[in-house]
């Protein structure tokens, strides 16, 4: 099939190359001429494993290409995907202007059906109103369909999620556009789920606003841990081998963040009080991710004493693993906050130093975690990334002045690391 993507950021990339994959033909287009032309010489403006590899298979293949300009797919195309931002205003809500933008763009140059894809996230009802915002811009008598395929991709693992769904959820309105879905994705092996559409756009916002509740529960039961010297890894296992709660997604540490968490929960939230129906349980899922990076930086004062003058070796930036996406990462409030005490820090993130200087200023960037732990008091561990494993502790113990060791993802076991000399403190567990 013919496919065009607009909107070539984290989803739409992954997605437009994905379905090239797949087979169809494929045209990601984004206005930023910028991200097109890096597109189109070969390079992937972000990190995301074995993207860089399929979108050159792909491209010489034939069947991925990159444009600047709606009007060149919209005809062409037998599905056009709506991949742009909806990014959070001030007081939550999403932003839709990207939304409206692109529908009234396709609406102008459509001239024959094609079936329109909201595959961003975005609040209950949308699609109506995409739909009446086509409709009211269209020649007459061009038909077309609107629909609803909400995407679950995580990053870092964006790919296998791809073409290993667990489900595919699509919310139409004909059967027309039912029949384009299920050949579009015949070749995926996932359970389709077949909804209207404003039910596959709850869908998306209740499954992360979900699995968003499951790490706040974490985070508020690690404090709850803390208090009376438990060990929330082991009260997450307990909890989590009873199948109807699931062990995955119950791992405390310093808070959810990324593009999607924070910014779903928030519009979640927003879109239920603007319906009458506030979902007031999840401005208590974002209240507690909002302290908890408070609360990790307060155990490290409150066990170094006086922050003034020391230095902090900070190991991972970026919002989690195999990543190098810093939106919402809670190093940056961690680091902010230790800055503000008079802290130097130093810190290395295998992707993520690059996005991290823009946003951090003043921050020692180092190019292995070595140099970063060098002279420092403390080490804080602030993303796991797998390589950190490795390092070698002896080593990293006879580099530092200072003994202090803040586990902000409890990737370590407190023993293990009392033996290697350090004090160490983590989220939830008793202190070593
Ligand atoms: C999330 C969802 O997992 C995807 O299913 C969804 O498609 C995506 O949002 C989206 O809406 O586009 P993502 O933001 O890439 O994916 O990352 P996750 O792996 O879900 O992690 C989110 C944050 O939660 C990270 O900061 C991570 O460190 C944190 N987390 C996750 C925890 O603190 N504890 C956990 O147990 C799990």
């Amino acid at each position: 099939m013919k496919i065009g993507i607009i909107g070539s950021g984290y989803v739409g990339l992954v997605t437009g190359t994905c379905l090239a994959h797949l087979g169809h033909k494929v045209t990601c287009i984004d206005q930023d001429r910028r991200k097109i032309q890096t597109l189109k010489k070969g390079k992937i403006p972000f990190y995301e494993p074995g993207l860089f590899e399929m979108v050159r298979e792909n491209v010489a293949a034939k069947r991925l290409s990159f444009s600047t300009e709606i009007s060149s797919v919209v005809n062409r195309c037998e599905v056009l995907f709506i991949c742009v931002h909806t990014p959070p205003k001030p007081d939550g809500e999403a932003d839709l202007s990207f939304v409206e933008k692109v529908a009234r763009q396709i609406a102008i140059h459509l001239r024959k059906y094609c079936l329109i894809v909201e595959k961003s996230t975005v609040p209950v009802e949308t699609g109506e109103w995409v739909r009446r915002t086509i409709k009211r811009n269209v020649k007459k008598g061009v038909h077309f369909d609107v629909a609803s395929n909400p995407e679950f991709l995580r990053e870092g693992s964006a790919i296998h999620d791809f073409l290993q769904p667990d489900r595919i959820v699509i919310g139409v309105s004909s059967e027309r556009a039912e029949k384009i879905f299920r050949s579009l994705y015949s070749p995926l092996k996932a359970p389709m789920i077949v909804t209207d559409i404003k039910s596959a756009e709850l869908i998306k916002h209740a499954a992360n606003s979900f699995l968003a509740t499951k790490i706040s529960f974490a985070n508020a039961v690690s404090r709850v841990c803390d208090a009376v010297g438990a060990d929330i890894e082991k009260v997450a296992l307990g909890m989590g081998l009873d199948p109807r709660i699931g062990k995955q997604f119950l791992k405390a540490g310093i808070g959810f963040g990324g593009s999607c968490f924070p910014k779903d929960v928030g519009a979640f939230l927003h879109i239920s009080e603007k319906l009458g129906a506030r979902f007031e349980l999840l401005a208590d899922v974002l209240r507690i991710n909002e302290t908890q990076a408070r609360y990790f930086f307060e155990k490290i004062k409150n066990s170094m004493k006086n922050l003034r003058g020391k230095t902090v070796g900070v190991l991972g930036l970026a919002f989690k693993p195999d990543t190098d996406d810093m939106r919402s990462a809670p190093s940056i409030p961690i680091i902010q906050m230790l800055q503000k005490e008079g802290v130097r820090v130093k810190a290395y993130d295998p992707q993520a130093v690059s996005k991290a200087a823009e946003i951090l200023q003043n921050v020692d960037y180092t190019a292995t975690p070595y140099e970063a732990v060098h002279g420092a008091h403390a080490v804080a561990v602030l993303t796991e990334w797998s390589e950190f494993l490795n390092l070698d502790w002896g080593r990293i113990k006879k580099l530092m002045p200072g003994h202090f060791f803040f586990d902000g993802r409890n990737m370590f076991q407190p023993a293990e690391m009392k033996k290697n000399g350090f004090r160490y403190f983590s989220v939830g567990r008793p202190s070593a």
